[in-house]
């Protein structure tokens, strides 16, 4: 059960007992972009794994944003929804374990920085000036998203150029699968937590 905190270039920590690892959890709590990779390493108890990720001094580390690795993930909402991205651009969330929309491709473009895109629509998760979530056919600005691990242990995903007030405004889906309005969106409600699935 422990044994998924060891991974390669690791060798001091692998005796790590069950309460370091909960240390470190807690230090990357507090330090969630040093931490996390952002793409479910540290997300093991869930069934990740990772081959890429190295422990430096007592941050963990992927160097994901440096090999512009691709995962292939799905991201279920805090209300049990998978976020899909379809062929006509649209995106809201579906119950169905089997849509093939709902399996995206996510990428580090910079240090916590991340593009997701649908890998049968090959639309990006965009977020525009206004708020408006939705899918845009090229890589642009509106795709850039701020990838950040949140106190649960969900993911947010806020616009990395679009503010409102100053304030970030996040990917969301509403409990009935619908798109937030990124403008309404806070860090802490739920409508803006996923958290990325790795698909075997
Ligand atoms: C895209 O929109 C068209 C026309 O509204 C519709 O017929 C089609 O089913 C939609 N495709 C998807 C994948 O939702
Ligand atoms: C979800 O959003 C849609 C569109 O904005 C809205 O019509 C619906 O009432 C919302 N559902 C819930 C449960 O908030
Ligand atoms: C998501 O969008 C698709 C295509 O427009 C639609 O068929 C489906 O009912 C929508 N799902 C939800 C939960 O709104
Ligand atoms: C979260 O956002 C939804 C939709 O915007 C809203 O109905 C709900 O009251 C919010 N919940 C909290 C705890 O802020």
């Amino acid at each position: 059960m422990c044994k998924w905190e060891v991974t390669k270039g690791a060798s001091a920590w692998s005796h790590v007992s069950c309460l370091s690892v909960l240390l470190l959890l807690l230090l990357c709590s507090a330090l969630p972009v040093a931490c996390h990779d952002g793409h479910g390493t540290l997300r093991s108890p869930r069934g990740a794994s990772s081959s890429s990720s190295v422990v430096v001094g007592r941050h963990v580390r992927s160097y994901s944003h440096l090999t512009g690795d691709v995962r292939k993930r799905k991201l279920f909402s805090y209300q049990k929804f998978f976020l899909r991205i379809d062929q006509n651009g649209t995106v809201n969330g579906t119950k169905s374990k089997d849509d093939p929309f709902s399996i995206l491709e996510i990428k580090s473009v910079d240090v916590g920085i991340v593009a997701i895109k649908g890998l049968d629509s090959n639309y990006y998760l965009a977020i525009n000036k206004k708020g408006v979530v939705y899918g845009a056919k090229e890589f642009g600005t509106d795709c850039k998203l701020i990838e950040r691990i949140e106190e649960n242990r969900y993911n947010t995903y806020a616009s990395a150029e679009w503010r409102n007030k100053k304030k970030p405004m996040f990917v969301g889906l509403n409990n009935s699968g619908k798109t937030v309005r990124a403008k309404k969106t806070r860090r802490k409600n739920t409508t803006t937590h996923f958290l990325p699935i790795p698909i075997p």
